[in-house]
């Protein structure tokens, strides 16, 4: 099936944390992210041309606020929103006034009912004059958001019928793999089957493998819980680290990822439930991996 738009990339993740200066001190000093602006609310980080990559809003409950995909055109923009309104999803576009301090252009909300997930669409983000530092981790994008939902199947069929997420591997019932369509790269979004909504971790892609090796040795020297890897994913063939940020949230670093390109892209696979899917090397998740962190459920 054809939808009428088409999306360029995952553009960046909000998320809610409970001690503003702590996380971005986190997210700068130990994940290696540029900090660009700073209120007492929010915070901007980055790690490419884009004003921002990584939100972080000042809140009560640590979680997933939003994922912002960047469209491929202005024309996209306008037909993704007439497409979801026309699907009764009630999107909304963002006041003049907010679009001024995300420093982009227009931008709409809508989101996705059965995982609770709230997307930002928008096709204009300021282009920074200077590059990205990359003095810590040589980090290439934020890569991917995964989520679990307790409504797991209604919300893999929104997520590709009208959300335009494109289906690159799944284990039945358990966990699909989606790409922002028609961006080439394994996965921008995952789900998996869960007892309730929540955050299940945010991804960012490095260029070199050192810097798993050198996050992996910084992580745990700052006490940092690593809470599975390194290892190498099956479905993405992506060597993987996970540790916590401050609230607990599950953060990766990965190196390496497939890329199905729009026009000779492979079908999806129907992957085995195997701890193998998860680590080929073998190693096995702590307790805490991809737990923490809500999805905030009103619109803000
Ligand atoms: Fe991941």
């Amino acid at each position: 099936m054809k939808l009428p738009f088409r999306y360029e990339k995952l553009g960046y993740a909000a998320l809610n944390v409970t001690n503003l200066d702590r996380s971005v001190a986190f997210y700068r000093d130990l994940l290696g992210l540029d900090l660009v602006e700073q209120t007492d609310t929010v915070a901007y980080l980055r790690c490419s041309s884009d004003h921002h990559n990584l939100m972080l809003y000042k809140a009560e409950t640590a979680g997933l606020k939003r994922v912002a995909n960047k469209l491929a055109s202005p024309e996209d923009l306008t037909r993704a929103y007439e497409h979801y309104l026309a699907e009764g999803l009630h999107p909304a576009w963002i006041s003049m006034e907010e679009c001024h301090a995300l420093k982009q252009g227009p931008t709409f909300r809508v989101r996705e009912p059965q995982s609770g997930v709230l997307f930002e669409c928008y096709e204009q983000m300021t282009h920074m004059a200077l590059p990205f530092k990359a003095a810590l981790t040589k980090i290439a994008r934020i890569g991917h958001v995964v989520v679990g939902s307790a409504h797991y199947e209604r919300a893999v069929h929104n997520l590709n019928t009208i959300f335009n997420f494109a289906i690159s591997d799944y284990v039945e019932g358990k966990f699909s793999w989606m790409r922002c369509f028609p961006n080439p790269l394994h996965h921008t979004f995952a789900i998996g089957n869960s007892d309730r909504n929540h955050l299940h971790h945010v991804n960012f892609m490095v260029t070199d493998i050192d810097d798993i090796g050198k996050a992996l040795n910084r992580m745990q020297k700052a006490g940092i819980e690593v809470v599975f890897g390194p290892g190498r994913h099956l479905p993405s063939t992506s060597i993987f680290l996970y540790f916590l940020d401050p609230d607990g949230l599950t953060i990766e670093f990965s190196f390496g990822m497939e890329e199905l390109p729009e026009a000779t892209a492979r079908q999806p696979r129907m992957l085995e439930m195997h701890p193998n899917t998860m680590d080929i090397w073998g190693s096995s998740p702590k307790e805490r991996f991809g737990k923490g962190g809500e999805i905030e459920a009103d619109h803000g």
